[in-house]
């Protein structure tokens, strides 16, 4: 077993009294698995990421990881298993700004002590593998919210984690966008890669193998997702990708249904729309979302900068 959480409780001091904020979580997750966790706003899917990710410790209850009980780990040894166990991604991105994508996926492997020639070797690969190695001088500004986010999984993976933990990695992205970053998913996740992804959007979900589903910081329901839906999420994946064709062909294979020729997938999915009606669409909508998605992670996180949560995931001081 990859990660072992049992009877994790956690609870915030409001005033004198504790309010709790998860409640007896028990969760086990393998090695090479793809799990979602959904559940309404302030479920407490972010606290449970975040002791997933030892940017937090809860109150009661143990955590495995890997074999290594956390649970006696100082400050310093938490922050390393960050570093060398974890890669996240933020709905925010969280990129530098004024760095290049190259030196944003350089960043933790610098904090790592990893030389300077190594550190652009593992970044390059990073970026070509999230299929933006003609992009790697770019700043954020001058790449779209999906490419943004695919360097931000470049970073979390230059690592090599053992897990690649998502905070609502398609909540600031329009549809298409957010579809290339589940097709991304989806190939890490059969190159082996371990995905815990929090989400609160249903379609999104099902792109993962198994929900786990949190209400009020209870574990209500798992749910394995079946061939039916699978076949759904496939045929919702050609669609959103119909443009090029061929792109929405790898989306329907990828999506790998049981006993479904990806031909069929692909006859069922819905013609495009105009390229330029979609195009004006899809500004639209990144830029709304990406404004909307901001907002609401500021006020989720309390954060003071921009980078301030990436930073801590890779550092001991504010722990
Ligand atoms: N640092 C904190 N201090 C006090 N309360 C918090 C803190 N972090 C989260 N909470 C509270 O815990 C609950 C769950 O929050 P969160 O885990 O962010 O939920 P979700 O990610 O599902 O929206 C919310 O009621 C939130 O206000
Ligand atoms: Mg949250």
């Amino acid at each position: 077993m990859l990660l072992e959480l049992k009877d994790i409780c956690k609870s915030y001091p409001q005033g004198k009294e504790m309010v709790p904020v998860l409640r007896n979580i028990n969760l086990n997750v393998e090695k090479g698995e793809y799990v979602a966790i959904m559940g309404p706003s302030g479920s407490g899917k972010t606290t449970l990421m975040n002791i997933i990710g030892c940017l937090d410790r809860p109150t009661s209850g143990s955590y495995h990881l890997d074999g290594q009980d956390l649970l006696h780990y100082k400050d310093r040894e938490m922050s390393g298993v960050r570093l060398n166990s974890i890669g996240f991604v933020f709905q925010s991105f969280y990129l530098m700004p004024k760095e290049t994508a190259m030196e944003n996926v350089c960043l933790p492997l610098l904090y790592a002590g990893i030389g300077k020639r190594r550190r652009r070797e593992i970044a390059r690969e990073a970026l070509e593998r999230v299929g933006l190695g003609e992009r790697i001088h770019y700043k954020p500004s001058q790449l779209s919210g999906g490419q943004c986010q695919r360097v931000a999984i470049a970073r979390a993976i230059s690592n090599k984690p053992k897990i690649l933990l998502a905070d609502e990695p398609t909540g600031a992205l329009d549809s298409k966008s957010g579809a290339q970053i589940m097709e991304l998913f989806q190939t890490l996740h059969e190159e082996g890669v371990t995905i815990i992804m929090i989400t609160h959007d249903a379609k999104i979900a099902k792109h993962a193998q198994r929900t786990i589903r949190i209400l009020d910081g209870q574990i209500v329901e798992e749910a394995a997702v079946d061939a039916g839906e699978a076949r759904e999420t496939a045929q919702e994946a050609a669609r959103e990708l119909s443009k090029p064709e061929k792109t929405a062909r790898e989306a329907a294979k990828k999506a790998s249904v049981p006993g479904e020729p990806a031909g069929k997938v692909l006859q069922d999915a819905a013609p495009a729309k105009s390229p330029v009606l979609q195009a004006k669409q899809d500004k639209a909508a990144d830029s709304f979302r990406t404004m909307k998605g901001q907002e609401e992670h500021a006020k989720d996180t309390k954060q003071k900068g921009p980078e301030s949560e990436i930073i801590r995931s890779w550092s001991a001081k504010r722990h």
